[in-house]
Protein backbone atom coordinates (compact mmCIF):
# COMPACT_ATOMS: atom_id res chain seq x y z
CA UNK A 1 0.00 0.00 0.00
CA UNK A 2 1.71 3.43 -1.00
CA UNK A 3 2.35 5.35 1.84
CA UNK A 4 0.16 8.75 2.63
CA UNK A 5 1.44 12.22 1.86
CA UNK A 6 0.72 15.17 4.04
CA UNK A 7 0.78 18.32 2.80
CA UNK A 8 4.43 18.85 4.62
CA UNK A 9 6.81 16.50 4.33
CA UNK A 10 8.54 17.18 7.33
CA UNK A 11 5.41 15.97 9.24
CA UNK A 12 5.83 12.84 7.25
CA UNK A 13 8.69 11.91 9.88
CA UNK A 14 7.80 10.34 12.94
CA UNK A 15 9.85 10.85 15.98
CA UNK A 16 9.24 10.81 19.72
CA UNK A 17 11.34 14.38 19.82
CA UNK A 18 9.43 17.61 21.58
CA UNK A 19 9.86 20.62 18.63
CA UNK A 20 11.26 23.17 20.61
CA UNK A 21 12.20 26.42 20.42
CA UNK A 22 9.78 27.27 18.30
CA UNK A 23 8.99 30.96 16.88
CA UNK A 24 6.70 32.52 14.23
CA UNK A 25 5.65 36.36 14.13
CA UNK A 26 2.37 37.09 16.29
CA UNK A 27 -1.25 36.48 15.25
CA UNK A 28 -2.93 40.10 16.27
CA UNK A 29 -1.21 43.35 17.65
CA UNK A 30 -1.82 44.21 20.62
CA UNK A 31 -4.36 47.13 20.60
CA UNK A 32 -6.20 46.20 17.70
CA UNK A 33 -9.40 44.19 17.94
CA UNK A 34 -10.83 41.32 15.56
CA UNK A 35 -12.63 43.30 12.62
CA UNK A 36 -15.80 41.35 12.59
CA UNK A 37 -17.47 39.09 15.76
CA UNK A 38 -21.02 38.12 15.82
CA UNK A 39 -21.69 40.30 19.07
CA UNK A 40 -23.72 43.64 17.18
CA UNK A 41 -21.02 45.54 18.62
CA UNK A 42 -18.91 48.11 16.54
CA UNK A 43 -15.72 48.07 16.12
CA UNK A 44 -14.71 51.05 17.34
CA UNK A 45 -16.68 50.35 20.66
CA UNK A 46 -14.50 47.23 20.91
CA UNK A 47 -11.50 49.29 20.67
CA UNK A 48 -12.37 51.64 22.97
CA UNK A 49 -13.81 49.37 25.65
CA UNK A 50 -10.42 47.12 25.39
CA UNK A 51 -8.25 50.11 25.70
CA UNK A 52 -10.36 51.36 28.40
CA UNK A 53 -10.46 47.44 30.22
CA UNK A 54 -6.58 46.91 29.35
CA UNK A 55 -5.76 50.11 31.76
CA UNK A 56 -8.12 48.24 34.43
CA UNK A 57 -6.68 45.35 33.86
CA UNK A 58 -2.97 46.72 34.60
CA UNK A 59 -4.85 48.55 38.21
CA UNK A 60 -6.22 45.12 39.04
CA UNK A 61 -3.17 43.24 38.54
CA UNK A 62 -1.40 45.77 40.59
CA UNK A 63 -3.48 46.10 43.13
CA UNK A 64 -3.49 42.00 42.63
CA UNK A 65 0.18 42.11 43.57
CA UNK A 66 0.13 44.82 46.42
CA UNK A 67 -2.19 42.69 48.07
CA UNK A 68 0.51 39.34 48.65
CA UNK A 69 3.62 41.73 49.21
CA UNK A 70 1.45 42.99 52.06
CA UNK A 71 0.63 39.25 53.15
CA UNK A 72 4.50 38.70 52.99
CA UNK A 73 5.54 41.44 54.50
CA UNK A 74 2.67 42.20 57.46
CA UNK A 75 4.29 42.82 61.00
CA UNK A 76 2.67 43.18 64.42
CA UNK A 77 0.23 42.19 66.82
CA UNK A 78 -2.57 41.89 64.29
CA UNK A 79 -0.25 39.82 61.94
CA UNK A 80 -2.23 37.00 61.82
CA UNK A 81 -5.69 38.66 61.05
CA UNK A 82 -4.29 40.92 58.52
CA UNK A 83 -2.26 37.89 56.95
CA UNK A 84 -5.62 35.97 56.07
CA UNK A 85 -7.07 38.78 55.26
CA UNK A 86 -4.58 40.07 52.38
CA UNK A 87 -4.40 36.73 51.18
CA UNK A 88 -8.34 36.60 50.89
CA UNK A 89 -8.43 39.67 48.91
CA UNK A 90 -5.37 38.88 46.81
CA UNK A 91 -7.70 35.65 45.70
CA UNK A 92 -10.87 37.58 45.16
CA UNK A 93 -8.20 39.68 42.95
CA UNK A 94 -7.49 37.11 40.94
CA UNK A 95 -10.64 36.19 39.67
CA UNK A 96 -11.52 39.96 39.13
CA UNK A 97 -8.60 39.79 36.57
CA UNK A 98 -9.21 36.84 34.52
CA UNK A 99 -12.86 38.73 34.45
CA UNK A 100 -11.61 41.65 32.97
CA UNK A 101 -8.69 39.82 30.93
CA UNK A 102 -11.45 37.27 29.38
CA UNK A 103 -13.74 40.51 28.59
CA UNK A 104 -10.99 41.92 26.44
CA UNK A 105 -10.39 38.56 24.50
CA UNK A 106 -14.16 38.56 24.37
CA UNK A 107 -14.68 42.01 22.63
CA UNK A 108 -11.91 41.08 19.81
CA UNK A 109 -8.98 42.75 21.69
CA UNK A 110 -5.79 41.56 22.95
CA UNK A 111 -5.27 41.71 27.07
CA UNK A 112 -1.98 42.51 28.68
CA UNK A 113 -0.52 39.75 30.65
CA UNK A 114 3.59 40.19 31.79
CA UNK A 115 4.66 42.32 34.71
CA UNK A 116 6.54 44.45 32.70
CA UNK A 117 3.87 46.01 30.35
CA UNK A 118 1.60 46.26 33.45
CA UNK A 119 4.10 48.38 35.12
CA UNK A 120 4.15 50.27 32.18
CA UNK A 121 0.86 51.01 32.18
CA UNK A 122 -0.98 51.12 35.58
CA UNK A 123 -1.52 54.38 37.32
CA UNK A 124 -1.07 52.83 40.57
CA UNK A 125 2.10 54.71 42.23
CA UNK A 126 5.47 52.19 42.57
CA UNK A 127 5.65 50.71 46.14
CA UNK A 128 9.15 50.23 47.88
CA UNK A 129 10.58 47.18 48.17
CA UNK A 130 11.12 48.07 52.02
CA UNK A 131 8.51 46.23 54.31
CA UNK A 132 6.76 49.11 55.70
CA UNK A 133 4.13 49.31 58.98
CA UNK A 134 0.67 48.04 58.49
CA UNK A 135 -1.10 51.32 58.83
CA UNK A 136 1.35 52.73 55.51
CA UNK A 137 0.38 49.13 53.97
CA UNK A 138 -3.47 49.46 54.40
CA UNK A 139 -3.05 52.94 53.07
CA UNK A 140 -1.44 52.29 50.27
CA UNK A 141 -3.71 49.30 49.60
CA UNK A 142 -6.92 51.92 49.85
CA UNK A 143 -4.83 54.05 47.72
CA UNK A 144 -4.68 51.88 45.09
CA UNK A 145 -8.06 50.56 45.67
CA UNK A 146 -9.20 54.33 44.83
CA UNK A 147 -7.79 54.29 41.45
CA UNK A 148 -10.12 50.99 40.35
CA UNK A 149 -13.02 52.34 41.88
CA UNK A 150 -12.81 56.02 39.95
CA UNK A 151 -11.94 54.62 37.09
CA UNK A 152 -14.68 52.02 37.24
CA UNK A 153 -17.52 54.49 37.46
CA UNK A 154 -16.27 56.68 34.47
CA UNK A 155 -16.12 52.88 32.56
CA UNK A 156 -19.23 51.61 33.44
CA UNK A 157 -21.06 55.09 32.73
CA UNK A 158 -19.32 55.17 29.17
CA UNK A 159 -19.90 51.70 28.86
CA UNK A 160 -23.77 52.10 28.72
CA UNK A 161 -23.49 55.42 26.21
CA UNK A 162 -21.67 53.00 23.43
CA UNK A 163 -23.82 50.64 24.10
CA UNK A 164 -21.41 48.15 25.19
CA UNK A 165 -24.19 46.80 28.41
CA UNK A 166 -21.97 43.46 29.06
CA UNK A 167 -19.09 45.92 30.02
CA UNK A 168 -21.29 48.00 32.14
CA UNK A 169 -22.20 44.84 33.68
CA UNK A 170 -19.10 43.37 34.40
CA UNK A 171 -17.75 46.68 35.36
CA UNK A 172 -20.32 47.02 38.10
CA UNK A 173 -20.89 43.59 39.29
CA UNK A 174 -17.79 42.12 39.17
CA UNK A 175 -14.93 45.16 39.49
CA UNK A 176 -16.37 47.80 41.21
CA UNK A 177 -18.79 46.14 44.18
CA UNK A 178 -15.87 43.84 45.35
CA UNK A 179 -13.54 46.59 45.50
CA UNK A 180 -15.73 48.47 47.51
CA UNK A 181 -15.88 45.86 49.93
CA UNK A 182 -12.81 45.50 49.90
CA UNK A 183 -12.60 48.86 50.80
CA UNK A 184 -14.77 48.40 53.90
CA UNK A 185 -12.89 45.55 55.28
CA UNK A 186 -9.60 47.50 55.13
CA UNK A 187 -10.60 51.15 56.21
CA UNK A 188 -11.89 49.91 59.46
CA UNK A 189 -8.58 48.92 60.47
CA UNK A 190 -7.98 52.51 60.73
CA UNK A 191 -10.04 53.29 63.03
CA UNK A 192 -8.14 54.59 66.08
CA UNK A 193 -10.08 52.39 68.63
CA UNK A 194 -9.23 51.31 71.87
CA UNK A 195 -7.94 47.62 72.44
CA UNK A 196 -8.93 46.55 75.89
CA UNK A 197 -9.60 49.70 78.04
CA UNK A 198 -12.38 52.35 76.41
CA UNK A 199 -11.44 56.01 76.53
CA UNK A 200 -14.95 57.55 77.32
CA UNK A 201 -14.35 60.67 75.45
CA UNK A 202 -17.02 60.20 72.75
CA UNK A 203 -16.65 61.23 69.26
CA UNK A 204 -14.37 63.88 68.49
CA UNK A 205 -13.23 65.71 65.22
CA UNK A 206 -11.57 63.34 63.57
CA UNK A 207 -7.70 64.83 62.87
FE1 LIG B 1 0.73 32.66 51.82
Amino acid sequence: MPRKETFNSRESVVSAQPRIHQSAPPIQAYGTVSHALPLELEEPVRLEMTEQLNLLLADSMTLRDLYKKSHWQVAGPTFYQLHLLFDKHFSEQVEIVDEIAERIQLLGGVSLAMAHDVAETTRIPRPPRDREEVPVQISRLLDAHQIVIGHCRQLARRAVEVGDDGTNDLVISDVLRPNELQVWFLSEHLVAVPLAVADGSGMRKAG
